[in-house]
């Protein structure tokens, strides 16, 4: 099997929107972040196959703003090796907690992460209606609220 590496991506580099549109349906509100962040690439054979995007919240808490696997390569552990990935990342930056959020509806993604040791600390409620302009529906659940999940680092 090829080998999977991941890098941050340099400022001069094409911005990889199609990945991103994968985990955050609006562009306006990729690029409401996108900017100030970190983006981590994972190739494969030269090609661009997934992402993570990390922003930092304070001095100690760092988010996963975005993360997302190509659809073809998708469901065969790289969602679970970015997320440690990005752990260590985070951990070699000092920071002491990582935060992901996703939405009531992200039924596989709240698997992974708790999976990954992440636990839920708050609800956003309305977080999707009050910020996308068109509903958001996953799983048949109309995905409204955001949940906001934190590890230990
Ligand atoms: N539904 C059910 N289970 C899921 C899942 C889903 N949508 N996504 C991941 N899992 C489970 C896997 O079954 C696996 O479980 P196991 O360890 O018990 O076998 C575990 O989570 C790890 O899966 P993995 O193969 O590492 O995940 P992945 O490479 O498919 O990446 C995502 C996960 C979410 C990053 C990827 O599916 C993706 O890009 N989705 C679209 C974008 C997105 O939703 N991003 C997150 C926004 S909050």
């Amino acid at each position: 099997m090829t080998e999977l590496t991941i890098r941050r991506l340099q400022k001069q580099e094409e911005i990889p929107y199609k990945l991103l549109l994968l985990a955050d349906p609006s562009k306006k509100n990729i690029d409401i972040y996108i900017f100030s962040s970190d983006i981590y690439i994972a190739e494969k054979e030269e090609k661009v196959i997934a992402c993570y995007v990390l922003k930092a919240a304070d001095s100690k808490t760092i988010e996963i703003k975005n993360i997302a696997v190509d659809p073809a390569s998708q469901g065969k552990g790289i969602g679970k090796f970015l997320l440690n990935n990005a752990c260590e990342i985070a951990s070699k930056n000092g920071f002491k907690n990582i935060i992901i959020g996703t939405g009531n509806s992200s039924v596989g993604q709240l698997y992974l992460y708790q999976q990954a040791g992440f636990s839920i600390i708050k609800i956003i409620k309305n977080f999707f209606p009050d910020n996308y302009d068109e509903p958001i529906i996953e799983n048949g659940i109309e995905c409204r609220d955001m949940l906001v999940l934190s590890k230990a680092l």
